[in-house]
């Protein structure tokens, strides 16, 4: 049993099966499965076998007394459990999937993720949406309480690297679906994260007519959002972080301007 408490912010253990048991007054959603049945589409090797149960996601959870601010804020945090396995000799991963866009159409809701335990391969793509080529794919290798955004715009898929299981946990904004379609239509992201000869590597994804290098982030603070490394994100959020912008991103123009991302073309 692995306590993951600290950097949850929330009572709550791994078991020895890979499940989370949530402690005392903390809302405890019912797991959700995904299946390799269900992202066969962007499997490099789907016919190949692998474990069946790829990952569970335990949706809105929180401690009972966070529930209202929760809502106010218009706030969700979930905790996903990546199982450890390769299907043939890609890790396991994410169906993957885009944002829809935010109030005022300008742009796509924003995520933050911190790794709670084990080791992240976040992969991100800039584009590619149904025939759009992609224009910047990011690799973030990532390790327990680096936290990740994931900005306007940038389609999302994470893979577990190790033979561990890696969890995770993540704030978004509550009231909207994830848009999966562009995804599955393209089989997958631009890169398929693969063991070679004992290494991780990424190869293209050839629905793709474009395959921008992998550009490699370093995991860093979030100090313009009251975010840090190794902090819980879920305590910063207790204790006053302003994570208005997932909900409303147009709001925080000057911040997406400066990592070079413009508002939608209308
Ligand atoms: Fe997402």
């Amino acid at each position: 049993m692995i306590d993951l408490s600290n950097l949850a912010g929330l009572p709550v253990t791994l078991d020895a099966g890979g499940y989370l048991k949530f402690g005392q007054s903390v809302i405890a959603p019912s797991p959700e499965a995904r299946k390799r049945s269900d992202i066969t589409e962007v499997l490099l090797y789907p016919e190949q076998s692998g474990p069946d149960i790829l990952y569970h996601m335990y949706r809105a959870t929180g401690l009972e007394t966070d529930r209202i601010a929760m809502m106010n804020a218009g706030l969700r945090y979930d905790i996903t459990v990546i199982h450890p396995g390769k299907i043939g000799s890609e890790y396991v991963k994410t169906l993957g999937h885009y944002h829809p866009m935010a109030p005022g159409q300008l742009y796509s809701y924003p995520e933050v993720y911190q790794v709670l335990h084990g080791k992240a391969h976040f992969l991100m793509q800039k584009g590619g949406d149904v025939s759009g080529e992609v224009e910047d794919f990011v690799v973030a290798d990532f390790e327990e309480g680096d936290i990740l955004l994931i900005p306007p715009f940038y389609g999302h898929v994470t893979v577990n690297p190790e033979s561990q299981p890696l969890v995770m946990s993540n704030w978004i904004a509550r009231e909207f679906s994830s848009v999966y379609e562009p995804v599955r239509a393209r089989k997958g992201m631009a890169y398929y994260n693969v063991e070679y000869k004992n290494q991780s590597i990424f190869m293209p994804n050839d629905s793709y007519g474009k395959h921008p290098r992998p550009r490699l982030q370093k995991p860093g603070n979030l100090p313009e959002f009251g975010l840090y490394r190794g902090k819980s994100i879920y305590k910063s959020w207790q204790e006053g972080a302003d994570l208005n912008f997932l909900v409303k991103p147009h709001l925080y123009a000057e911040i997406w301007g400066s990592m070079g991302i413009g508002a939608a073309q209308s």
